[in-house]
């Protein structure tokens, strides 16, 4: 495992122990909701609108290849990575085949990011041949039938930002809106949807808190900092988006924790929401969280109401801080779809806004099955089922994303095998695309197939025990 992944774990770790605890800068404002002890009735075999964004997600440094201006470059380039992202899957270059692929399997949402260390590699130079790379990327996936939903910040920043402090620094939103502004005006002015930053309340703590990567700050006073620069600068990015986009919709996806006791199970642990949404919080009431200090004080911006929808990430359910160091290797945690219902009709109830599913995927220790059965494609229809069941009861979703298009690199590591085709970065020099079984169904799900039936799986995770309708996927041995 690389140095990144063990990261990982521990801020993890540390996350839900301050949220558990109710720490001061990531105060919960969100009541824990108990998770349904039984399934509702509500029908999962519904169609969704034919407005519903059915995606693939994928992030610029784990997919793009040939990074050597951002803050992650630079982390390898000192030596402090196992692996390093190198070419990655190519995808820079190869867009256009992975763009065929997806519509193949009826995808109309691509999400991807527009990299600002690629943008503004130096500090007030614009690369106008990256700009003109990344309008031709979107024009392609226009040409092959689909809508982006673009990235502005995923985990990755330029070394020069960095260099200066990354977002603790009292400028770094100002920064980051001058390169918003530049992106909507020169490479996506006709993009809708748009996701400022992901997962803040992964990489925040992870790297302002913990301190264990780029750009190394550690203490709350820098975690603080940091997090409220970052509310600032996504309130920035929003109105300079729809300053110049109108009509779009502007959210960053938080990684929902989820937290249950015992073991994994059907339907019926006890188990809660960690309390993620001090971000969303924030738009919502206009409040900063944590003590402003001295020198942030002449920054008045306006926060306020500056989220058009929510957006989360969906993966593991935690049956333990144990089981969160662990995750190292995701392969091993425990997965719950069923837990998506309630995840989506909380947000929905609380925020009376529009949802999407940003992320949710399956973790494979390179293609090996996983010990407990579920298979990629297994678990997406289980997925897909527990979000149709959350639409019937009026949970306004808006679309769902599956990460990843192909694997790539999992921060560190090529290791965990995410993709909808896999590819081995590793060994092979062609970077060829296969698929996995799992492209079948997802092309069946988006065509409306909603009685396919997960296979069971074979271990202690569980799926969900659903009515047989129709043909049962195949599931990879
Ligand atoms: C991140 C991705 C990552 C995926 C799988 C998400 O938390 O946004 O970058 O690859 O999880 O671990």
């Amino acid at each position: 495992m690389g140095v990144v992944s063990r990261t990982w774990s521990a801020v993890l770790g540390v996350g839900l122990v301050l949220l558990q605890s109710g720490c001061q800068v990531a105060a919960p404002s969100r009541p824990s909701a108990g998770f349904p002890r039984s399934l509702s009735a509500a029908n999962a075999d519904a169609p969704v609108p034919s407005t519903f964004l059915w995606g693939v997600s994928t992030a610029g440094h784990q997919s793009e290849g040939g990074d050597t201006t951002s803050n992650w470059a630079a982390w390898g380039q000192q030596g402090k990575l196992k692996d390093v992202a190198g070419q990655s899957v190519d995808f820079w270059n190869r867009y256009d085949e992975d763009f065929r692929l997806a519509r193949g399997m009826g995808v109309n949402a691509f999400r991807m990011s527009i990299e600002w260390s690629r943008i503004e590699p130096v500090k007030g130079q614009w690369d106008e041949a990256a700009v003109a790379h990344y309008r031709e990327m979107l024009a392609a996936m226009r040409r092959h039938g689909m809508t982006p939903v673009l990235t502005l910040s995923h985990w990755v920043m330029p070394a020069w930002v960095d260099a200066q402090g990354g977002w603790t620094n009292k400028d770094v939103a100002f920064r980051f809106a001058r390169f918003v502004d530049k992106v909507t005006r020169d490479v996506a002015p006709d993009c809708k949807t748009w996701i400022t930053f992901n997962e803040p309340n992964v990489w925040l703590p992870r790297d302002y808190l913990l301190g264990m990567l780029p750009p190394g700050k550690k203490g709350p006073i820098n975690f603080g900092k940091a997090l409220r620069n970052v509310i600032r600068g996504h309130a920035l990015a929003y109105d300079r988006i729809h300053a110049v986009i109108p009509g779009a919709m502007v959210s960053s996806n938080v990684y929902q924790i989820m937290f249950g006791k015992g073991q994994p199970s059907t339907e019926s642990t006890d188990a809660d929401l960690a309390d993620t949404n001090w971000f969303y919080d924030a738009m919502h009431t206009g409040k900063l969280p944590g003590k402003v200090e001295p020198e942030e004080e002449s920054l008045q911006i306006n926060i306020m109401g500056k989220l058009d929808y929510i957006a989360f990430d969906y993966y593991w359910t935690f049956s333990s801080i144990r089981e969160v160091l662990n995750i190292a290797k995701p392969w091993a945690l425990g997965y719950k779809p069923d837990h998506l219902e309630t995840v989506l009709m909380d947000y929905h109830r609380q925020y009376h806004l529009p949802i999407m599913i940003a992320e949710n995927g399956m973790a494979t220790d390179d293609l090996k099955p996983r010990a407990d059965g579920w298979t990629r494609e297994s678990a997406m229809v289980a997925t897909v089922r527990a979000m149709k069941r959350a639409m019937a009861q009026g949970a306004q979703v808006i679309g769902y994303s599956h990460w990843s298009l192909t694997d790539n690199y999992e921060w560190g590591s090529f290791s965990p095998r995410f993709g909808l085709f896999s590819v081995d970065c590793r060994n092979d020099p062609t970077l060829r695309r296969v698929p996995t079984p799992a492209v079948d169904a997802y092309r069946r799900i988006i065509a409306g197939g909603s009685g396919i039936v997960p296979p069971q799986p074979v271990g202690t995770g569980a799926a969900t025990p659903v009515q047989a309708t129709s043909a049962t996927i195949p599931v990879r041995k």
